[in-house]
Formats: structure tokens, sequence, C-alpha cells
């Protein structure tokens, strides 16, 4: 067994409104709330507003085990909502409102004694749009020492997504998770002019002095690149029902075995498999526990192979 590792996750909690029902969401959320589903403890610092929708969101957190005294209460701005609807291979879009209380978080003072006591922290890029919010996570990041941090990067296109701050971010991150879109992005935006795809990465990882990049791939797994080793994980061959958050998972389990001292393989394999299982069941932030996800995996064998990257597949 390994110890429990404290991992704070700083950005956006809101309601993911589907045309039927509400569930809990928002990215760097998500993450925290898989943290704890892995049996660590995750403390997410984020904002809702002083309304009914903020309070529903206190008490589902909190319902699902993740610490809520860093979640700020703003006395004006209304909480976040995110409108989804999923096409017919089960991914989302989103149309997100703005001027939402996740984007004013305020430096609390009780911050220090956490920032001395976390291994990990998680953050995106959305958080850093209203300079508010930027604000108060660069004054967060610039304090700690020996803790991992992890940029989720999830650009969606909004306006305020600059090199600048990308590349501030950048300089900060010890592992970096993007998708294939994101990956067409940011390779544009830093003009990284290389052809391959592993070589493109690897000139992310030396330029920025990045730890661990992974690359997802959604239904054909993911790529994954330190140092030393590229590695690539074939997708698990699931039918998903909704896509939603896949990502915000498959980033929890990197952090957690990444501190859990495994193997890039052991990262890949067990990141892959939280990532398809959580894409055959509804909204971002389903009900489940590790055995679960064992049961998952006895169960899902088959593979989906990216046919670009079957040099670097790991042997099962
Ligand atoms: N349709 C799918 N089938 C199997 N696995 C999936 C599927 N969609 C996502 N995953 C798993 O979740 C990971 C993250 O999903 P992805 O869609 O790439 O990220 P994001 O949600 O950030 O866009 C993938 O690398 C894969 O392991
Ligand atoms: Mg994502």
């Amino acid at each position: 067994m390994h110890r429990k590792f404290k991992i704070a996750g700083v950005g956006e909690v809101l309601w993911d409104i589907y045309p039927d029902k509400k569930y809990l969401g928002g990215a760097v959320s998500n993450s925290i709330f898989h943290i704890n589903r892995l049996s660590h403890e995750g403390i997410l610092i984020s904002k809702v507003g002083k309304d009914k929708y903020g309070e529903e969101l206190i008490e589902e957190l909190e319902k699902n085990g993740v610490a809520t005294d860093f979640v700020q209460v703003d006395p004006v701005k209304p909480t976040g909502t995110v409108e989804v609807r999923l096409d017919e291979k089960a991914v989302p879009s989103f149309k997100c409102t703005s001027g939402t209380a996740y984007e004013y978080l305020d430096w609390d003072e009780k911050f220090s004694d956490l920032i001395a006591s976390l291994d990990g922290l998680i953050f995106g890029t959305l958080v850093q749009i209203n300079p508010h919010s930027r604000k108060t996570l660069y004054k967060l990041i610039e304090q700690l020492k020996n803790t991992l941090i992890v940029y989720d990067i999830n650009l969606r296109g909004w306006p305020g997504e600059s090199n600048e701050l990308i590349e501030k971010s950048l300089q900060f991150t010890d592992i970096l998770k993007l998708n294939f879109d994101e990956f067409d992005k940011l390779k544009e935006k830093l003009g990284i002019r290389k052809n391959e795809v592993t070589a493109i990465l690897q000139v992310l990882l030396r330029r920025y002095d990045i730890k661990l990049i992974s690359l997802s791939m959604g239904a054909q797994g993911g790529l994954f690149i330190d140092k030393n080793r590229i590695i690539y994980v074939p997708g698990i061959i699931v039918n998903p029902i909704d896509t939603t958050g896949a990502g915000d998972a498959f980033v929890s389990a990197i952090v957690v075995k990444y501190l859990e001292g495994a193997s890039i393989e052991e990262i890949g394999e067990f990141s892959n498999y939280l990532g398809a299982f959580i894409t055959i069941m509804r909204g971002a932030t389903p009900d489940y526990n590790l055995q679960d996800i064992d049961h998952f995996k006895a169960l899902h064998k088959k593979r989906r192979y990216h046919p670009e990257f079957s040099q670097y597949t790991i042997k099962e």
C-alpha cells in the first residue's frame, strides 16, 4: 500500500447541464473527484456563487468526499454552468457561461498551510483567462516546493488562450496532458516546425523541462513520453455512452500512479483503463470504486490501435 497523497486542483467547478439532468462537472473539479475515488485526498480550490446551484454543488462535492474548505462563495457572481450535448460517438460539445464565480478566486490566508502539505497540484487554462483567478493561481504555484505540478491544458478555443499564458503555464509544468486537437493548436501557437508527433513532443519536453507528457487520443488510447522513453498504449474497445470527462479521469490516474512511483507503462495502462471506463457511464463523475475498475479491466481486453504509433506499443 502506498501512503495517501494530497492533491489539490485549482480551477472550475460547475454544473454540466444535459437536456434531462445535471451532473457535477468542470475539468479540474472532475479530476479532484477522481483523485478521491482512487483513494487519495483530493482538495478543490474553486468558487461557486451564493445561489441554489452553488449550494447544490457544495453538497454534491461533500457527498462524494471532496473537501470543500477551499471552495469559496462569491456574493455576486453566479455559479458556473455548461450546456453539454453529445454527438453520435458520445463526444460532447460544450456551451460555457462566462463571468461566473470560479473566475474570481481570491487569495486565502489558509493556502499557506495547505501549500506546505501538497504532493500534487492540477490546473488548466480556463481558470487563467480572467486575471483575477490567474493572479491567485500564480501566487499559489510560486510558493510550492516539491509539489508535482500538472497542467491539463484543456484548450477550448476561447478568446484569451494566449501564447503568453500557455507558455507561462508550461514553464511551471512537471506533467502535461493534452489531446490531439490541443496538440495541433499548441504546435501552431508555439511555432514548432517538426513533422513527427513524437519529435514535437520531445521538443516540448526539453524546452519546458517537463517530466512526462501524455497525448491522449480518445478511442485510440494515448502516447506517453518522458526523458528516456516513448510508449503507446492502444485504446480499450468499449461502447461509449458519454465520453465527457474521460480526459479528466485519465489525468487523475496519471498523477496518482506517478506519485506512487509507477513505471511509465503502468501509468499508461492504468490511466487508459480509467479513461475508457468513464466513457461507459453517464456524466463526468459517475459513482464507482477501485474494484469496479478491476472488473472492467477483466471484461475489456480488446484494443484499438493508432497506426502511426504501433512501433511504440507496450508489451502486454
Ligand atoms: N471512446 C473511447 N474509447 C476508449 N477509451 C477512451 C474513449 N474516449 C476516451 N478514452 C480514454 O480516455 C482518455 C482521454 O480521452 P480524450 O478524449 O483523449 O481526452 P479529453 O477528454 O481530454 O479530450 C483516452 O486517452 C482514452 O484512454
Ligand atoms: Mg481534456
